[in-house]
């Protein structure tokens, strides 16, 4: 068993400003921009410069530091009301992923017992967010990487890593703690379609990491299974219903199908904060469009016939009975249903 490696950070504080790596240069470029505001914050999330649901949430919950600072500078003890209105624009920045809504509201709940400048004690739970986010996928790595019982390979979709989260990562968390305990021998990762998170994140940050991994065009999943290539499927998640529904990224839903044709089992992995118990299935789960340009051009050149539309939806739900398990820094729940779902959520909140 190796150390498992974990060189990345996408999103630091440092010097009283937010830094966030670039994620729209990578692999090419790696360049940190840094905000003073929470309206670039927003931009920024909008935009992809971050992106990953915990990443989102933890960027966020900065964002939601500097939106108070500047609400403290310009109208002093009355800052709430400017604080609350950044906060709404922070959390309206991206509609699927639940742990932007879910950072904001555990930033927006330690403001009442504030008296003088709040940008302290915001920004020690901003912090909190951040470290326990970081532990919950060292956690998630164990747990999931336990259910692997014998040397295998795995294919991943989308980048669901330190650079979507605070550090470590959800799925490739998993990935991380496998490879390390020499349980995983082969990552094969989708290149995801059209943002190409798999080509341009997930397979620069194994690469960084020294994990060797093999790329393949989206469509090409299911014919890998088909050869016996894979036996695990490994992903994130941006949010997942009371009943398992899971959103994740656009093309997750086919990966899925694939695997149960295949008799490859289908690991989600993410923390509790995406679960959202006030939507019973995935039907209720908002689904962000995203610009038709993604999917018409390619490094801002064109690649499709001029005159086509494109329809470019950024996440699918994949139904809880094609997902074997989930896998949460709280436990796992085998086979996703309604009751092992809100076992798990309780248990949480300590319900
Ligand atoms: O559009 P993105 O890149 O933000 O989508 C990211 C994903 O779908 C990830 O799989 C998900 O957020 C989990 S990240 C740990």
């Amino acid at each position: 068993m190796s150390t498992p490696c974990d060189s990345i950070r996408a999103v630091t504080w440092r010097n009283s400003l937010l830094y966030l790596l670039d994620q729209r240069l990578l692999p090419h470029r790696q360049i940190y921009l840094n905000f003073d505001k929470a309206g670039a914050v927003t931009r920024a999330i909008r935009d992809m410069v971050v992106r990953g649901a915990p990443a989102i949430g933890i960027a966020a919950a900065y964002g939601a530091v500097l939106a108070a600072r500047s609400a403290f500078a310009s109208s002093g003890s009355n800052w709430r009301k400017a604080f609350e209105a950044d906060l709404a624009m922070l959390a309206a920045a991206r509609p699927t992923a639940v742990n932007l809504t879910w950072a904001l509201e555990r930033m927006q709940r330690i403001i009442g017992n504030i008296q003088g400048d709040p940008e302290p004690a915001l920004l020690q739970e901003a912090r909190r967010i951040h470290q326990e986010d970081i532990q919950a996928n060292h956690r998630m790595g164990e747990l999931g990487a336990a259910l692997i019982e014998q040397p295998c390979s795995v294919l991943t979709h989308c980048n669901a890593g330190s650079l979507a989260t605070g550090g470590y990562g959800t799925a490739l968390g998993v990935i991380r703690s496998g490879f390390a305990k020499g349980m995983i021998n082969n990552v094969f990762a989708d290149e995801t379609r059209p943002w190409l998170q798999g080509a341009r994140l997930t397979a620069w940050e194994l690469v960084q990491d020294q994990i060797p991994v093999t790329l393949l065009a989206d469509g090409a999943a299911a014919w890998l299974m088909k050869q016996g290539k894979i036996d695990w499927v490994v992903t994130g998640a941006d949010r997942i219903a009371a009943n398992g529904d899971t959103a994740n990224k656009i093309g997750t839903y086919n990966t899925a199908l694939a695997a149960r044709h295949h008799g490859v089992k289908f690991m989600v992995v993410a923390p509790v904060s995406t679960i959202d118990p006030s939507i019973p299935d995935g039907s209720g789960i908002p689904i962000e469009q995203r610009p038709q340009a993604e999917l018409l051009s390619l490094a801002e050149q064109s690649i499709a016939a001029e005159g086509a539309s494109a329809w470019n939806p950024s996440f699918d739900i994949t139904p809880a009975e094609l997902i074997d398990a989930i896998v949460t820094e709280r436990g796992i729940v085998l086979k996703p249903d309604a009751q092992g779902v809100a076992t798990l959520f309780h248990k949480r909140t300590g319900a």
